[in-house]
C-alpha cells in the first residue's frame, strides 16, 4: 500500500497519509510549563515535513507529576492562548495534530522533589541508577479518581485550544502502564489483581476523555504490545486489553513496548529476546492488530520508506517515526518527492545499558534543541558530548522547577 494514501478514522476524520511523527518529549516548555518560541519553531519544522499526523511529546496532566523538567503541562486555561498558537503551527501544513497526555507515576526523578504516586510501593530497579528515581507511594482511591478527572480536563482543554485529538499514554512504564503490569501493580482492591482490574484505570480514563470531548475529536491510545520483562504485561494481556478497547470508540491504537527498566522502545529487551533492527514491534503488532477493530500504528526503528511499505503491507494502518524525524524533519516530504533518505544515528554500544539508554535519548534531544533554535540537525554529534549537555540542561531546568514549586 502507498504510504501516501489517506486513512479514514472511526470518528469520520481523515489523516492525509500513513506516516506519523511519534511523540518525543522535548523538555522545551517555558518556566511555567507553557509552549513558547522553542516549541513553536520545532513544530513548524515538522509541520512543513508533511507527516499526516503529528503527536506532541508527552504533555503532563499535573505539574506535580513530571516525566522531566521543562515539560509541557496542560491542567487549566492559564496559557490557553499559547496552546492555540502551538495548535495552529502544528496544523498549518494540513496534518492532524494530537496532544499526547501522560502521568509518569513512579518514573519520575527524585531530585524534582515531588512525592511520586504509583499503583504500589514498587520502586524502579535500574541497578546503581535506581536512586535517581523517586520512591513511589501507593495511590488512594481519591488519587486515582483525581488522575482520571485530570486526563479528561486536559483532553477538553486541548480540544478548546484547537488540537484535533489526544493520545492517552498507556505504554513505556508510565502510570497507566504501571497499573497494567502485575510487576508494578500489587494492589488487592478493584484496581489490581486480575487483568480486568489492572486495566480499569486505562478504560476509565478512555471513557472520561471520550465524554469530555466532541465526537469528531480524535482519541487514541499508546499501548505496550509487551513490557519485555518476565512476569510483566505480555502480548496475551495486550490482546485482551485491545478487545476491551474495541468497545470504546478509539480512533487509533499505537503499539510500542518496554519501559525505563527494559527500554524496548529503543530496540532493547530485558527478557532475552532479540528485537529486529528495523520496525521491531512489527511481528507482535501484526498479531495484535488482527484483534483490533480500530486502525493500528506501529512505532520503533522505522527510518526507510521500504520499511514503511512493509509495515503497511502487513496490514498495519500507520507507521510512527520518532528518531528519524528528529534527524530529518522534512523526511516524509523528501520521500514524497522521490528522495531515498534514510536518516540514522550512530549506535551507542556502551556496556552500562542505563547510561547508553540515556545517551541515545540525549543525542535525539540534541537534534530537537537545534531545530528549536532554527538550526540544522547534527546527527554525528558525539554521544558523550550530547549526554553532558543534556545532563547540564536537565540540572538547570530541575533547579528552576524546584524553585517554582517551592521545593
Ligand atoms: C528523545 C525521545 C523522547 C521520547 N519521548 C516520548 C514521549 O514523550 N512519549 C512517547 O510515547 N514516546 C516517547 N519516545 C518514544 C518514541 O515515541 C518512539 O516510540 C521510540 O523512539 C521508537 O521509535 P523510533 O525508533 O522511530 O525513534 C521518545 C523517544 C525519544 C528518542
Amino acid at each position: 500500500m502507498s504510504p501516501f494514501q489517506t486513512l479514514k478514522l472511526p470518528n469520520g476524520q481523515t489523516i492525509g497519509n500513513r506516516i506519523a511523527k511519534a511523540a518525543m518529549e522535548e523538555n522545551l516548555a517555558d518556566a511555567d510549563h507553557s509552549p513558547d518560541r522553542a516549541l513553536f519553531r520545532l513544530y513548524q519544522a515538522w509541520a512543513e515535513g508533511e507527516a499526516g499526523l503529528l503527536l506532541t511529546g508527552n504533555v503532563m496532566i499535573d505539574r506535580r507529576a513530571m516525566t522531566g523538567p521543562g515539560g509541557v503541562v496542560l491542567e487549566d486555561e492559564r496559557h490557553l492562548q499559547r496552546f492555540r498558537q502551538w495548535a495552529d503551527i502544528g496544523r498549518a501544513g494540513g496534518a492532524q495534530f494530537w496532544m499526547q497526555l501522560n502521568h509518569p507515576g513512579r518514573q519520575t526523578m527524585a531530585n524534582l522533589g515531588q512525592q511520586a504516586l504509583a499503583p504500589s510501593a514498587v520502586a524502579l530497579d535500574l541497578g546503581s541508577f535506581s536512586k535517581m528515581f523517586a520512591e513511589p507511594k501507593p495511590m488512594t482511591e481519591d488519587d486515582i479518581e483525581d488522575v482520571i478527572r485530570r486526563f479528561a480536563t486536559s483532553a477538553a482543554l486541548s480540544e478548546k485550544a484547537g488540537f484535533t485529538g489526544v493520545q492517552i499514554h498507556a505504554a513505556h512504564g508510565y502510570l497507566i502502564s504501571q497499573f497494567l503490569s502485575p510487576l508494578t501493580n500489587r494492589r488487592t482492591d478493584r484496581w489490581g489483581g486480575t487483568l480486568e482490574n489492572r486495566a480499569r484505570l486505562l478504560l476509565d480514563v478512555v471513557r472520561a476523555v471520550r465524554k469530555a470531548v466532541s465526537p469528531q475529536f480524535c482519541v487514541a491510545v499508546k499501548l505496550n504490545s509487551a513490557d519485555f520483562q518476565r512476569g510483566g504485561f505480555d502480548a496475551d494481556d495486550a490482546r485482551q486489553v485491545i478487545e476491551w478497547l474495541n468497545d470504546q470508540r478509539i480512533d487509533l491504537l499505537e503499539l510500542s513496548g518496554g519501559s525505563y527498566e527494559a527500554p524496548a522502545m529503543q530496540g532493547e529487551a530485558r527478557d532475552g529476546r532479540t528485537l529486529a533492527r528495523e520496525a521491531y514491534f512489527l511481528e507482535m503488532a501484526g498479531e495484535l492488530a488482527s484483534v483490533a477493530n480500530m486502525p493500528v500504528m506501529v512505532t520503533g526503528g522505522i527510518r526507510r520508506l521500504p520499511i514503511v511499505e512493509q509495515v503497511l503491507d502487513s496490514g498495519i494502518d500507520m507507521a510512527g517515526i520518532g528518531t528519524a524525524l528528529a534527524v530529518e524533519p522534512l523526511l516524509v516530504k523528501h520521500w514524497r518527492e522521490g528522495q531515498n533518505s534514510h536518516p540514522q544515528l550512530p549506535p551507542i554500544r556502551w556496556k552500562r545499558k542505563p547510561l547508553a539508554a540515556l545517551a541515545s535519548m540525549a543525542v535525539v534531544k540534541f537534534q530537537l534543541q537545534r531545530l528549536s533554535r532554527g538550526r540544522t540537525t547534527q546527527p554525528q554529534v558525539s554521544a558523550i558530548w550530547a549526554l553532558i549537555l543534556d545532563r547540564l540542561y536537565i540540572a538547570r531546568r530541575t533547579k528552576q522547577y524546584r524553585q517554582a514549586m517551592g521545593k
